[in-house]
C-alpha cells in the first residue's frame, strides 16, 4: 500500500516536495506523543511543535468539532472567538502591543509584518540572520537565507551571521563573542546602507531554529535590537518556532533577551496542527498600513480556527505545559549531555526548553560536521528505533529534537535509550 502511494504521490504531486526518511513512513493516526503507521508500528514523536499540545488533543479536537457544527465565517462579521483569541494573547505580549491581525500560515503572518515595517518605515531593507527560514511567499522566501538561491538576494537583504557558540567564528570560549558577533552586525547594516537602502525592520527567530537551535550569548540580541532602532528600522520576532512556551522559561522567545518588539508573528503552534497564525503589532505600526494599503485573510482568524486557537491556549493553561517544558526540558538536557559524554560524535547539545539540536561531529579538533548522508542514516537509524526526529543546521549537521510541549520524562528516557542505539549502529 505504501509503495503504489508512494508511486501515485510522485506522479501527482509537485516536484517541491520531498519525504522525510529514506523509507517514507506513511502515518495514519496520532495520538498526544504518539503516531502510528500503516502498519500499525507506533513512533515516538520527537521532532514536531506542530501538534504543540500533542497529536488530536481531545480538549482542541472538540472545539473545533463544536464550531464547524454551528458556524465557519471570517472577520467581516462579529465574533466572540477570534475578539477573544486576540485579548488572551495580546494579555501575553508586551503592553506597546495592541493588536493583532490573523492569518492561516507563519508565511503569511511574516508577510504582512514586514509590509507593516515597510509602510511605518519608508525603507525597504530587510536584516536576517544566514540559513534562517521565515516563509514561502514571495516577499518571505527572499528573506529566508536557507532556501532561497544566495546569488539571487534582493539589494534589501542584509544578511547577520548567526551567533553560533559551537561553530560560528565566535566561540563559547570568547568572552567578547556578543560584542562581536554585534561588530559583524553593524558591518553587514553598514554594507546595506552603502547600498542606498534604508534599515526597515530586523526579522529575528529567537530560537535559530534552521540554524540550530542556537542560544545566543549574553547583550547580544538586546545591543542588536538598539542598533536596528538606532537606524530606524522596527524589530519583528518571528515567534513560530520560539514562541508558545518552546523555549521553557517564558511563553515567548524573545523574553529570554529582554527585548520588547514592536512585532511579533506566531504560526504552527497556535492551532496544534490546525492552520491559524498572528501578527501582533503596535498600534501606530498597523494604522502605517491601513492607512495606504490592505489586509484581509478570507480565512484568517475565522472561527472555527478561533475556536481551535484558543482551545490550545486553555491546554497549555490547564495542564501546566510552560512549567513542564521547563522541567521536562531541564531533564532533557542532562540526559543529552550524559549521551555526549558516552558518544563523541556529539559536538555540542544547543538549545533550551523542549527544543534541541546535536551537532554531530566527524572530528573532534577540527568539528568537521557529519555529512548529509551520515545524518540521514541517523535519522533513518533512530526512525527504526521507533522515534522520529529531524535536521537542521547551516551544514545539515544538527540532528533536531523538538517534541510536543507535552512530552515527559519517560518519553525523554525512550527517545534518548533510540539515539543511544542508533549512535551504537551508526
Ligand atoms: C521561523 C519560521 N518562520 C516562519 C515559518 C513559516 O511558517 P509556515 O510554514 O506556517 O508558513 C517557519 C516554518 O517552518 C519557521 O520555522
Amino acid at each position: 500500500m505504501t509503495d503504489s502511494l508512494m508511486r501515485r504521490r510522485a506522479a501527482v504531486l509537485a516536484p517541491s516536495y520531498y519525504h522525510a526518511f529514506e523509507e517514507p513512513l506513511h502515518m495514519v493516526r496520532g495520538d498526544g506523543v504518539w503516531m502510528w503507521d500503516a502498519g500499525g508500528t507506533r513512533y515516538l514523536d520527537c521532532y514536531n511543535n506542530v501538534p504543540s499540545v500533542g497529536h488530536c488533543h481531545p480538549h482542541v479536537t472538540a472545539a473545533l468539532a463544536a464550531q464547524a457544527q454551528v458556524l465557519n465565517t471570517h472577520t467581516r462579521y462579529l465574533h466572540e472567538g477570534v475578539v477573544r483569541l486576540a485579548e488572551r494573547l495580546l494579555a501575553k505580549l508586551p503592553s506597546s502591543i495592541e493588536v493583532a491581525a490573523f492569518a492561516c500560515t507563519g508565511s503569511e503572518a511574516n508577510d504582512l509584518a514586514l509590509q507593516m515595517a515597510r509602510r511605518f518605515t519608508g525603507a525597504r531593507g530587510v536584516a536576517v540572520f544566514d540559513h534562517s527560514y521565515h516563509g514561502n511567499t514571495a516577499l518571505t522566501l527572499a528573506a529566508s537565507p536557507s532556501e532561497y538561491p544566495a546569488d539571487e538576494r534582493p539589494d534589501w537583504l542584509c544578511v547577520l551571521e548567526p551567533p553560533n557558540l559551537f561553530r560560528g567564528p565566535y566561540r563559547g570560549d570568547d568572552p567578547a563573542a556578543a560584542a562581536k558577533y554585534l561588530a559583524l552586525a553593524v558591518q553587514a547594516m553598514d554594507a546595506l546602507e552603502a547600498r542606498g537602502q534604508h534599515l526597515a525592520c530586523l526579522l529575528l527567530d529567537a530560537s535559530w531554529d534552521a540554524n540550530g537551535p542556537l542560544v545566543a550569548p549574553t547583550g547580544y540580541v538586546a545591543a542588536l535590537c538598539q542598533e536596528v532602532r538606532n537606524r530606524g528600522g522596527l524589530v519583528i520576532c518571528d515567534e513560530v518556532q520560539a514562541g508558545y512556551c518552546r523555549m521553557g522559561a517564558h511563553w515567548w522567545g524573545f523574553e529570554d533577551y529582554g527585548v520588547t518588539p514592536d512585532i511579533v508573528t506566531c504560526g504552527k503552534p497556535m492551532g496544534a496542527g490546525h492552520p491559524v497564525a498572528a501578527t501582533f503589532a503596535r498600534r501606530d505600526v498597523a494604522q502605517a498600513l491601513a492607512d495606504k494599503s490592505f489586509y484581509f485573510n478570507t480565512f484568517g482568524g475565522n472561527p472555527v480556527s478561533a475556536a481551535v486557537a484558543n482551545a490550545v491556549i486553555d491546554v497549555i493553561e490547564d495542564e501546566g505545559l510552560l512549567a513542564n517544558a521547563a522541567r521536562t526540558g531541564s531533564y532533557f538536557r542532562e540526559a543529552l549531555e550524559g549521551l555526549q559524554a558516552r558518544h563523541p560524535v556529539i559536538g555540542a547539545v544547543q538549545g533550551a526548553g523542549l527544543f534541541y539540536g546535536l551537532d554531530m561531529i566527524s572530528d573532534a579538533d577540527t568539528r568537521a560536521p557529519f555529512c548529509r548522508a551520515e545524518m540521514a542514516r541517523l535519522g533513518n537509524l533512530i526512525a527504526s528505533e521507533g522515534v522520529i526526529t529531524g535536521t537542521s543546521g547551516a551544514l545539515g549537521q544538527t540532528l533536531k529534537l523538538r517534541p510536543p510541549l507535552t512530552f515527559g520524562p519517560a518519553q525523554v528516557d525512550i527517545a534518548i535509550a533510540a539515539i543511544d542505539r542508533a549512535l551504537a549502529r551508526l
